[in-house]
């Protein structure tokens, strides 16, 4: 029988909430397709880690995490530690020396789920997100002089390259080749951003060539901010740069219905390190403790931890159960505008895994 090594890495907030719930509903997938199993490993970095020993994470963190096959992850950052040195001390700091350089994001309206635009119903918004997800504007380069003067300078260097930018496109065309209407929008900036940007749009040009099949355009990020909200059937699959992506994703989560649906895969697309799975939201400091952070972002990214690692009938088993649950309005949890609490909707989807036949 396969045994697949996960990683587990709650981290702070709702993710120790989420992931608690996503680790039930594995469990009981192994135990409902009884052909694998899961031989997972829990790691207690976070913002607490940090209070207490100065490090969100050990030094060889990413080392220790090389040898599993996936990592299942929650969320960082807690209302007493800046944000920037908690994305930059775990979750950057696993993405970025694991290469993990595709972030995918899919996003769809979920059955029962009411997006926020006016008729618009499931099948008119269908989306994957691509996020280039190892340089530009988050490839950490820049920095501070003359701190606290009035004379104060800060540089944010975005990076680009042609290898990144390369190969980040050559996924995204893969990617909308594999979906049935092959239709890839590059979203750039090159109006206002002349070197980076502009090699950008070269690229995707140079590459779209190898996908004759493929039919692209390209948008400016502000009007692709237009065209998501008016025409969202017009859009399939879409890939960005790592900051545009991110606030672009933000967006395509709430008009699928909630942030705490989106889930998304951090992703070594030739398999040369683990990937990393995990929901989008944060870790929510308004709703910790409370017992009603939605977990279906976490459950989409699980099936998609399980879709990664080659068991597809378990993902798609898990699929299916989150979308029986989110079918019935009496499971939706308060960013969904109902009142159920994670326990009762992880039950559900337990309950769901458990009844099915095939
Ligand atoms: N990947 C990550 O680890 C990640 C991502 C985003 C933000 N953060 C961190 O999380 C902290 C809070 O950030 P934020 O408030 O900007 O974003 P957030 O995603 O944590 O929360 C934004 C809003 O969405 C709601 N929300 C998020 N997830 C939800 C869920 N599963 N169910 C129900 N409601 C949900 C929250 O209650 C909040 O009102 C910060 O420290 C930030 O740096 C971490």
């Amino acid at each position: 029988m396969k045994t697949y090594r996960i990683a587990s890495i709650p981290g702070d907030g709702i993710g120790i909430e989420v992931i608690a719930a996503g680790l039930r509903v594995l469990e009981a997938l192994v135990e409902r397709d009884g052909g694998f199993r899961l031989d997972v490993k829990t790691f207690d970095w976070g913002s607490e880690r940090y209070k207490r020993t100065g490090a969100l994470m050990p030094e060889d963190g990413a080392e220790q995490l090389r040898d599993f096959d996936a990592i299942f992850f929650g969320a960082v950052g807690a209302p007493d530690v800046p944000d920037h040195l908690t994305l930059w001390g775990l979750r950057l700091a696993i993405c970025q020396p694991l290469d993990q350089y595709a972030n995918v994001r899919p996003t769809r309206i979920l059955p029962g789920i009411e997006s926020p635009l006016r008729g618009v119903g499931p099948g008119e918004l269908d989306w994957v997100i691509v996020r280039e997800n190892s340089e530009g504007e988050y490839a950490g380069q820049g920095g501070r002089s003359h701190r606290g003067l009035p004379g104060e300078v800060a540089t944010e260097v975005s990076i680009f390259t042609r290898i990144g930018v390369e190969r980040i496109m050559r996924h995204a065309f893969v990617l909308a080749r594999s979906r049935p209407r092959k239709l890839l929008t590059v979203v750039t900036k090159s109006n206002a951003q002349r070197y980076g940007m502009v090699m950008w749009d070269e690229i995707a040009r140079e590459v779209s060539r190898d996908f004759p099949d493929v039919t692209w355009d390209k948008m400016l990020v502000d009007a692709m901010t237009v065209r998501m909200t008016l025409n969202p059937s017009s859009l399939d699959t879409i890939v960005a740069t790592n900051l545009h992506a991110d606030i672009l994703s933000d967006l395509a989560a709430a008009l699928a219905g909630s942030i705490g649906i989106a889930p998304t895969a951090n992703l070594n697309p030739e398999r040369r390190t683990p990937s990393m799975f995990e929901p989008i939201h944060g870790s929510a400091f308004d709703i910790t403790g409370k017992g009603i952070a939605n977990p279906v972002a976490t459950f989409w990214s699980a099936s998609m931890l399980l879709e990664h690692v080659g068991e597809r009938d378990a993902a798609r088993r898990l699929m299916d159960a989150i979308e029986k649950v989110t079918a019935d309005p009496d499971l939706h949890t308060p960013d969904l505008g109902g009142d159920a609490t994670t326990e009762r909707v992880t039950e559900a989807v337990i309950a769901a895994i458990r009844s099915r036949n095939d």
